[in-house]
């Protein structure tokens, strides 16, 4: 499948953001973690998280879809903590049923996490987590195996500011015995939701959202309804659909303090970001202005905006750069906005030299991975001519319904099934 569009002017009007993806994909494994019945809210209806929940459908879980974004979870039913369906290759996120079943279980099995192909993605970290509080960690072949006799808490400090291992070890200390202290944590806005979750959930966390989260173990978590916090990413990439179109897009249902870092770059390249209440709009009428990148941890600019950005440096003014430092390997799709006549030069592997050109050309473009994808439509859409963008299963996994989002505010995109 490809979405196929034609760039025709500016983007206007109002979009509604949907819930986190990656929040999510933490949430439903600390919702496993009970036996009561667990309502999530605002689950964002993308196919990462429709992987998850038939993940966890298949060891038992029963999942309610009470509507397209709400459903209630019960973990009570849990037959194997052996987790090899065919559904958790497909997601890196399958790594929180780890932390979540050896909280529980005190024994997970699961295996080895999928996902974006944008570098080499360990997961030593987790793992090092994982046996300081007291697991031994077997890794075989395609399986990861944690195993405990008696889980307890434990001193970590990480080597790597990662999301997905402070997660991981929140979900697990959760249910230790005796206090666990992380250090060096995470702090993107998911971490904090899933803290949040698990409180209410009875757990006991502090400092979530700063370098140092510390977790008292409870006996056992119970139910609650939980509605999951607005997409950062998704509303970053609206914010930057205004900027590359020079349009106005009010975006609604969004948390702006956490779209700080991409707000000031797109103040800095020229555009006009008004801050509301639960709402952001961002107008962009005269050029854009280069300016430099680099990806960081929260609250630093996000990687999952690197490729946007990177479309807006490609019709800048200018020169511009982008830094990556997160990831190894997530400038694949600079070949694809190459063909679109973009002039960037990548060194080293993780800077990008990026030398604004007027318009970039339609042409026909193949998506690497999500946000890259997304990057990709957005370029599209600034661009002379008719694009289309291949692959955009991967889009969906992380954006829904992103193509009619962007017909309501004025694109001209849809999707096309047929060969070429
Ligand atoms: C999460 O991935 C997100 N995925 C990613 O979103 C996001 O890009 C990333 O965090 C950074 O914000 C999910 O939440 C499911 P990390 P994760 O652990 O957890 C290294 C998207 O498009 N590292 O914070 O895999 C790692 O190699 C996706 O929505 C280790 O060395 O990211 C990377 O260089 C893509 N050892 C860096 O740390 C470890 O044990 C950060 O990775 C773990 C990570």
């Amino acid at each position: 499948m490809r979405y196929s569009m034609k760039g025709n002017g500016p983007l206007i009007g109002d979009v509604y953001i949907n819930g986190a993806k990656n929040a999510a994909l933490g949430i439903i494994p600390a919702a496993i973690m009970s036996d009561d019945t667990v309502r999530i809210d605002n689950l964002p209806d993308v196919e990462d998280v429709r992987v998850l929940l038939e993940a966890v459908e298949g060891i038992g879980v029963s999942v309610n879809r009470i509507d397209r974004h709400s459903v209630t979870i019960n973990g009570s039913g849990v037959h194997t903590i052996r987790v090899d369906n065919e559904h958790i290759k497909k997601i890196r996120a399958g790594y929180y049923l780890l932390g979540a079943l050896l909280g529980k279980y005190h024994h997970a099995e699961v295996h080895y996490p999928g996902g974006c192909s944008i570098g080499e993605r360990k997961i030593d970290q987790h793992l090092k987590g994982f046996r300081a509080l007291g697991a031994k960690v077997i890794e075989d072949k395609d399986m990861v195996i944690v195993e405990a006799e008696e889980l307890h808490g434990g001193h970590i400090y990480f080597d790597v500011v990662s999301v997905g291992a402070t997660i991981n070890i929140m979900l697990a200390a959760a249910l230790a015995k005796g206090n666990t202290i992380i250090e060096n944590a995470a702090k993107e806005p998911h971490i904090v939701d899933v803290a949040n979750m698990l409180n209410k959930m009875g757990a006991a966390i502090r400092g979530a959202g700063t370098d140092v989260i510390k977790i008292k173990g409870v006996e056992k978590l119970k139910k609650v309804e939980y509605s999951v916090i607005p997409d950062q990413i998704e509303t970053g990439t609206f914010m930057m659909a205004a900027a590359v179109t020079r349009g106005d897009i009010m975006i609604h249902g969004i948390i702006p303090q956490h779209m700080d870092a991409v707000s000031s770059k797109l103040i800095e390249m020229g555009c006009i970001v008004t801050e509301y209440d639960e709402a952001i709009r961002v107008v962009c009428r005269g050029p854009l202005r280069p300016c430099n990148v680099k990806t960081l941890p929260y609250p630093g600019f996000p990687t999952d905006m690197q490729p946007q950005i990177c479309v807006a440096l490609a019709q800048a003014g200018g020169q511009g750069t982008v830094t990556e430092s997160i990831f190894e390997d997530r400038f694949k799709y600079v070949s694809e906005l190459r063909k679109m006549g973009a002039k960037i030069k990548v060194e080293g592997g993780n800077v990008a030299h990026i030398e604004g050109v007027e318009k970039l050309k339609g042409a026909d473009l193949a998506a690497p991975d999500l946000r890259a994808g997304a990057a990709l439509v957005l370029a599209g859409l600034s661009a002379e001519g008719k694009t289309t963008v291949d692959g955009i299963e991967y889009i969906m996994r992380g954006y829904e319904d992103f193509d009619k989002k962007l017909r309501s505010i004025g694109a001209k995109i849809r999707i096309e099934t047929d060969s070429k």
